[in-house]
């Protein structure tokens, strides 16, 4: 098998959950001994929420701490910090010269965000999708394991790689494509009965990779349910189903038969089927919070791994942005 080349990474806004595990990191555990692989903590990114800088820091040591903890070997893929890498504010840059006002208006991330948030509604934010496709092709990536929701990201990367290579009529990006081991992109649903898990729902609406048992316990008892079915062999709502999905990701299929039968013959009692998931949602999370616990001391690990993926990632970037100011015109005297 001809190796990959592998991109992807992660917003730094506090703790890793279980949709960002099933969803990405997991896949990247499995791509790194096969592929050439690099794996970043997207801090650019997250500027456009204007974090402070305290909170940034502190975010971003959470994030490199949990993928080592989730598996990433830094011997195996190029971990990396975003703004390390100057190259992709400057690839950034180039790209929005060709990036039209009207089709960044209409990605779908943009518009939720100019609703649930507008009163910052800001050109990072409209820009976003040229931002990450930067991250991609910087590298020249060929495939980008993701979670469902950012499969319309990939598509703009493509087109923004695309037009890079029409406009300078050079072949420099190849095209990127979202990726899952398991063919279908998935989306691992929140606990509060709505669509995916994420933080901008309540922290009650995640699972954290760092949520102690008592945590992980106190959330499944709170998860929302329904009143329960009526008659047999019916389609269970969609918060019912949202937990028999997670419990197909975390629990052992015969379980899952069980609870699905039990749900079938109206015999199901909702605070035994949650505390069943709660304990198995637990076990499976137990050695990736206790790897979080021994790597949040270890700070010479921490600074050594940044650095090397610091330098790996440059050495790439520079290769990329070389073509690209080569394409563009720029040329020293
Ligand atoms: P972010 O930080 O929101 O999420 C990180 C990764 O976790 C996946 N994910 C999920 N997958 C399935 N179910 C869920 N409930 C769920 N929640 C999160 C996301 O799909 C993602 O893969 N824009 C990106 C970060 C980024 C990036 C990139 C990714 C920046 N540049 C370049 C890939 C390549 C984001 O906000 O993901």
């Amino acid at each position: 098998m001809s190796k990959e080349i592998i991109v992807s990474g992660i917003r730094p806004t506090g703790n890793l959950h279980l949709g960002n595990y099933l969803g990405a990191v997991s896949n990247f555990v499995k791509m790194q001994y096969e592929h050439n692989c690099y794996f970043f903590i997207a801090d650019y990114h997250s500027l456009t929420t204007h974090p402070n800088p305290a909170d940034l820091h502190n975010n971003v040591k959470q994030v490199l701490v949990e993928y080592l903890a989730c598996g990433l070997d830094p011997e195996a893929c190029t971990l990396y910090i975003q703004s390390d890498l100057p190259q992709i504010p400057e690839l950034y840059m180039m790209l929005n010269m060709h990036a039209n006002l009207g089709e960044l208006e209409r990605v779908a991330s943009f518009k939720e965000k100019a609703r649930t948030q507008p009163n910052n509604i800001n050109a990072g934010l409209l820009t976003y999708p040229v931002l990450m496709a930067a991250d991609i092709i910087i590298h020249k990536a060929t495939k980008v394991p993701v979670g469902k929701d950012q499969e319309q990201h990939l598509e703009m990367a493509r087109t923004f790689g695309n037009r890079f290579n029409r406009v300078y009529q050079k072949e420099i990006f190849p095209e990127p494509y979202a990726f899952n081991y398991g063919q279908e992109l998935v989306k691992i649903p929140g606990l509060q009965g709505g669509g995916k898990m994420s933080k901008s729902d309540g922290d009650g609406n995640v699972i954290n990779l760092i949520d102690t048992p008592v945590i992980i316990r106190k959330k499944m008892s709170r998860a929302v349910t329904d009143t329960g079915p009526t008659e047999p062999n019916t389609q269970p709502s969609a918060a019912v189903q949202n937990l028999f999905d997670i419990m197909k990701l975390v629990s052992t299929a015969d379980k899952l038969e069980h609870y699905k039968n039990l749900y079938a013959n109206c015999a199901i009692r909702y605070g035994d089927f949650k505390k069943d998931l709660a304990e198995d949602m637990l076990n499976f999370l137990q050695p990736i919070r206790e790897k979080i616990i021994d790597i949040q001391r270890n700070e010479m690990l921490l600074r050594k791994v940044a650095q090397i993926g610091k330098e790996k990632a440059n050495e790439s970037a520079n290769k990329t942005i070389q073509e690209c100011r080569q394409a563009i015109g720029f040329k020293s005297f």
